[in-house]
């Protein structure tokens, strides 16, 4: 399929081409349970710890992407995650949480990806950031509700600071769609970076996929 559709800019033929990549994390068991209220304060913490290695990685690649005048524009405001997953674990595992958490498997092969496209691919960058950013803008705020009420901490407060930005989402997402939809790329570019969505998707959902299994978490009834 085409990356580009009659009528409409890249943010729509992106979300279209790659929105049943999505659904594999969404359903995934892990995620499931999150959002349903099976999971307690040490099995999110997990989670928190995969997503710092993660966010880690897309920040310092976002550094590296400040001399490039498509990419730079996308790390703008508050976006940036850093610090909130930092006070999140030190929330959970204590001060010297650095001593104590570490990357799966899977996430792993996600970070070796990143060091692979993002440091050097300006397209390849973004394709990763959106798919965390906009995520955590747009579903992420379901998520953070759920997270808040079923681990009993207010929003915004330690250990669920991850999911909140200081604006409203809505505005980031409209400026952030609006990026996607200027950007010089040509179809050729823009259906590369299509694919890199699609495998960021992927390698997300192994994350969750390796967790639902160190964890055993049973899928829903
Ligand atoms: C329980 C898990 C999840 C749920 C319930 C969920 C739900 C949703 C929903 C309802 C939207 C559409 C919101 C809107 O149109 O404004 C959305 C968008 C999005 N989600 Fe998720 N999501 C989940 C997990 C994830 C994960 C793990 C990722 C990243 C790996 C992700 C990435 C995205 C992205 C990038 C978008 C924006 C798509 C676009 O409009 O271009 N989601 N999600």
């Amino acid at each position: 399929m085409s990356a580009d559709e009659p009528g409409q800019g890249f943010s729509v033929a992106l979300r279209t081409a790659t929105w049943s990549d999505h659904g594999d994390n969404e359903g995934s068991s892990y995620m499931t349970a999150l959002v349903e209220g099976r999971l307690g304060r040490d099995e999110y913490a997990v989670l928190v710890a995969q997503l710092y290695h993660v966010y880690d990685l897309l920040e310092d690649a976002a550094d590296r992407m400040a001399a490039d005048p498509v990419a730079r524009a996308f790390d703008f405001g508050d976006l940036r995650r850093r610090e909130a997953l930092q006070a999140d674990l030190a929330f959970f595992y204590g001060p010297g949480w650095q001593g104590r958490i570490s990357p799966n498997d899977a996430t792993r092969r996600y970070c070796d990806r990143l060091r692979e496209v993002c440091f050097e691919w300006p397209g390849g960058f973004v394709a990763h950031h959106y798919t965390r950013y906009l995520g955590d803008l747009s579903g992420g705020q379901y998520i953070a509700r759920q997270v808040e009420r079923s681990l009993d901490i207010a929003a915004g407060e330690d250990g669920v600071r991850f999911y909140r930005f200081p604006g409203k989402p809505k505005g980031y997402k409209d400026r952030y769609r609006a990026l996607l939809d200027g950007a010089p790329w040509d179809e050729a570019e823009r259906a590369r970076i299509v694919d890199e969505v699609k495998l960021a998707y992927r390698l997300n959902a192994e994350v969750t996929a390796e967790l639902s299994r160190d964890l055993r978490i049973e899928p829903a009834a």
